[in-house]
């Protein structure tokens, strides 16, 4: 077993990763979790009859008294309902502060339940157990807990480290091909911002088979640039902006096509794309978005989205009060170093139609 340590003081916490690790749930949540008599498993319609039986076994046989909350599968679950639900939910079982809750599945379950525990009763422990890639490279490392509203994806949320991360390869083989290749935008980005020999050993492997017999070192990899992210800057006010590597044009595509059209991960790819085009001409050496565009588009994931001048404005800011401000763009100073850039949005904003 592969094991990483977020090392944040006094909430320290521990990444686990091996093939067949949800049937070791029991062990691994018990030894975080000592006194600990019940848990809530909060998960998705998708993900319950995929997982949730091995992982109740292996839990109830280290004496927790489970209880299943089962949200349906997708985006909207983030939402104030479910979050209440799951608070009324939580109440209805008895659960304590010494007791504990765990998110068994993707992005989605690990910011809802991530938040839900945050909150209820001042803060009650939590665990990730994270099924999808983009929640194993990204969302179940860091803390980021949250859910949407209608201004916007993320809205309501606090920072909150989880107790333990346990992270098993095998769940990502029942992910279909679409959902497997979004959470690889994710993880080409770790190469991009961090680690150049990443990038290219990736941009090697363009196909799944290929990725999957390395997937160990893959998770390994984009879990150890996180940590090393969020140990630095825990609550996102520096180094961590690197991550939104792609994040801000992305989401003027998501915006574009609704949250229906493109997929996070479909997004974040083209805006990865978009951000190296439009750093060629403030530093990044020009070769460089030719290398992403190559890498993602073997993985088949678009290089370039379509946008109109008002969604690149709403996710630049420059429909709200914040016209005139200066964005921080994250650009590439070179393959595998990313920093911000500091632009005025409405010259950032004439940049991107020139792109177009
Ligand atoms: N997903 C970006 C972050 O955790 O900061």
């Amino acid at each position: 077993m592969t094991t990483l340590t977020v090392a944040l003081p006094g909430r320290e916490y521990d990444i686990l990763i091996q093939r067949g690790l949800l049937s070791q749930a029991g062990e691994r949540v018990r030894a975080v979790l000592p006194k600990a008599r019940k848990l809530a498993v909060v998960t998705d319609s998708h993900v319950e009859p995929l997982y949730s039986a091995p992982v109740l076994d292996s839990l109830s046989a280290t004496g927790f008294d489970c209880r299943l909350f089962v949200v349906p599968a997708g985006e909207e679950s983030k939402n104030p309902s479910q979050l209440v639900r799951l608070w009324e939910g939580f109440m209805d079982f008895g659960l304590t502060r010494t007791d504990g809750v765990a998110a068994l599945g993707g992005g989605v379950v690990g910011d809802l339940a991530g938040f839900a525990a945050a909150t209820i009763l001042r803060g009650v422990p939590f665990v990730q157990i994270p099924t999808t890639l983009l929640s194993q490279v990204d969302s179940s490392v860091g803390g980021k807990t949250a859910i949407d509203l209608k201004a916007g994806k993320n809205l309501a949320g606090v920072f909150c480290q989880p107790k333990l991360v346990l992270m098993d390869p095998e769940t990502l083989d029942t992910l279909p091909l679409p959902v497997f290749m979004d959470g690889m935008a994710e993880v080409v980005k770790y190469g991009c911002i961090w680690d150049e020999d990443f990038f290219h050993f990736l941009a090697g492997r363009p196909s799944r088979q290929a990725l999957m017999a390395d997937i160990e070192h893959i998770l390994y990899t984009c879990c150890d640039i996180k940590r090393k992210v969020v140990m630095e800057d825990e609550l996102d006010t520096g180094l961590r902006m690197i991550l939104n590597f792609g994040h801000t044009l992305g989401h003027a595509y998501e915006l574009a096509g609704h949250y229906v059209e493109w997929t996070h991960g479909q997004a974040v790819a083209a805006g990865m794309c978009a951000a190296a085009r439009l750093g060629a001409r403030l530093g990044t050496p020009p070769e460089v978005p030719e290398q992403i565009e190559a890498a993602l588009s073997a993985l088949g994931l678009p290089t370039r989205i379509s946008c109109s001048k008002s969604d690149y404005a709403a996710a630049v800011g420059l429909d709200k009060k914040g016209a005139g401000a200066d964005i921080a763009l994250i650009l590439l100073d070179q393959m595998g170093h990313a920093s911000p850039h500091k632009l005025p949005k409405a010259e950032l904003l004439k940049r991107l139609e020139a792109l177009q």
